[in-house]
């Protein structure tokens, strides 16, 4: 069975020089959610953005802001984060000692909350939290840099909690991020993926409009 899913492009990949065209692309071309990668050199080997750049990024988009913290630790920033525009926040468990703590402390911020797993931390690690959870967000590569390639044991991550949310009737939706092509996003969709996060499949390719429309299964005329 396959089901409908949300297409949310990673900002990772735009042009950072063009932030503001680049985000009108992205809603041209039928993108549902905006994912913003942010890396602080210490949790992952790598530096993006924070809430400044969000701030200055939200007037020229009206979709969803899926901040991805990946950060450590993320509490002292969640209200600027807030602030600067973030509709849904995604910390990492690894990240995270207090992750109960945390994640009630999104919501308290009036955002939706996601926790997002490397791809070592077994599903296990949101067992007590994931009826408090908007969106769990299934690393399929070692977060840091884009471009990377799907790790595949990652799919029966994806399915184990796909009968988790099903057994216990919870809304909580699954995201997956990285190394999604179109091949791969078929796969990730049987396995009951809801939204897939994608950099340089959709910034990569030369029509976006079909990009965005075959990491849905669509084939565009
Ligand atoms: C990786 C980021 C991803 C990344 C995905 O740490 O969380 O969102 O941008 O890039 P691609 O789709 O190129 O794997
Ligand atoms: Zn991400």
């Amino acid at each position: 069975m396959t089901r409908p899913v949300l297409v949310a492009p990673s900002m990772l990949a735009a042009d950072f020089a063009n932030l503001a065209s680049e985000l009108q692309r992205l809603e041209a071309a039928g993108a549902d959610w905006i994912h913003l990668d942010v890396m602080d050199g210490h949790f992952v080997p790598n530096l993006t953005f924070g809430p400044p750049v969000i701030a200055a990024m939200r007037p020229h988009s009206r979709l969803p802001f899926d901040v991805h913290l990946m950060i450590a630790p993320p509490e002292p920033y969640l209200a600027s984060f807030r602030q600067a525009g973030a509709d849904w926040i995604t910390v990492h468990a690894e990240a995270c000692p207090h992750l109960h703590r945390t994640v009630q402390g999104i919501k308290e911020l009036g955002a939706k909350a996601g926790v997002s797993l490397n791809p070592s931390t077994p599903e296990d690690a949101l067992r007590y939290v994931l009826d408090d959870l908007d969106q769990v967000l299934v690393m399929s590569v070692n977060p840091g840099f884009g471009g990377q390639r799907f790790i595949p044991q990652m799919l029966e991550k994806i399915r184990r909690l796909r009968a988790w949310i099903s057994e216990r009737g919870l809304t909580c939706r699954i995201a997956v991020d990285g190394g999604i092509t179109a091949e791969t996003a078929a796969l990730v969709r049987e396995a009951g993926a809801d939204v897939l996060v994608a950099g340089s499949a959709v910034f990569g390719q030369p029509d976006m409009t079909r990009a965005i429309a075959s990491l849905r299964g669509n084939t565009l005329p």
